[in-house]
């Protein structure tokens, strides 16, 4: 079965496929958040060193790889500006698995509800119209914003491990994890997904 890529519906947000491209100023966005330091330091990342030529030359194989293990979308507001991207990479077919990876590229928008909204409906597509069965991610301990907008949207903490980087040292690990039995049940209980 041919899975069912397609513009995804939030409460607040719409998803849109990375295969199908970006616009020359999208394209001059995402550069810019990929020179941020402080969004790049909480993505576990580090600031690119590449040119705009070169980011624009290989972005789609890394939003969208041929060997299949990485699907990534834009997150845009309701009036299609762009605002930030989430992942499923490492996907595991057989398994039914993958993990994932979010960030709003825009500063001023954190805490503002968007990157729950965002994960909820990329969770939802993934389960929902991809087939997924579980998926995960990991985070620093450090990163709280995140792992409360995790929980909200239905993951749980599975394991805290100490992890070494070159761009973090030392630092504590969590990893969540959510099955789609566990998504489910959040739909229907949204009490408890209001509690978290
Ligand atoms: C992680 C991210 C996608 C979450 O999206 P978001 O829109 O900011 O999150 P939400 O507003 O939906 O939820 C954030 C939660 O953390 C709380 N929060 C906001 N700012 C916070 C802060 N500085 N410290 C701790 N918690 C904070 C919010 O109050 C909210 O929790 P609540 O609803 O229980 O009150 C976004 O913050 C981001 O892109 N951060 C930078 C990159 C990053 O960390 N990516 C994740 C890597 S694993």
């Amino acid at each position: 079965m041919t899975p069912e890529y397609r513009l995804v519906e939030g409460e607040r947000v719409r998803l849109r496929p990375a295969i199908w491209g970006f616009t020359e100023e999208e394209l001059r966005r995402r550069y810019r958040w990929s020179l941020d330091d402080v969004l790049q330091y909480w993505s576990g990342s580090i600031p690119s060193g590449r040119s705009f030529a070169a980011f624009r030359d290989t972005i789609t194989e890394r939003d969208w790889p041929s060997d299949g293990k990485r699907v990534s979308y834009g997150i845009y507001m309701r009036d299609d500006e762009l605002i930030g991207m989430v992942s499923c990479y490492n996907i595991d077919r057989r398994r039914r698995s993958g993990e994932l990876g979010i960030y709003l590229g825009e500063r001023e928008l954190w805490g503002k509800g968007f990157g729950t909204d965002a994960m909820s409906t990329f969770l939802s597509h993934l389960f929902h119209d991809l087939d997924f069965d579980w998926l995960y991610l990991h985070t620093y301990e450090s990163n709280t914003r995140a792992q409360r907008s995790y929980l909200h949207a239905g993951f749980q903490m599975e394991e805290k491990r100490r992890r070494y980087s070159p761009r973090a040292g030392y630092h504590q690990e969590v990893r969540m994890t959510i099955t789609r039995d566990g998504f489910e049940e959040m739909q229907y209980l949204p009490e408890v997904a209001a509690a978290n």
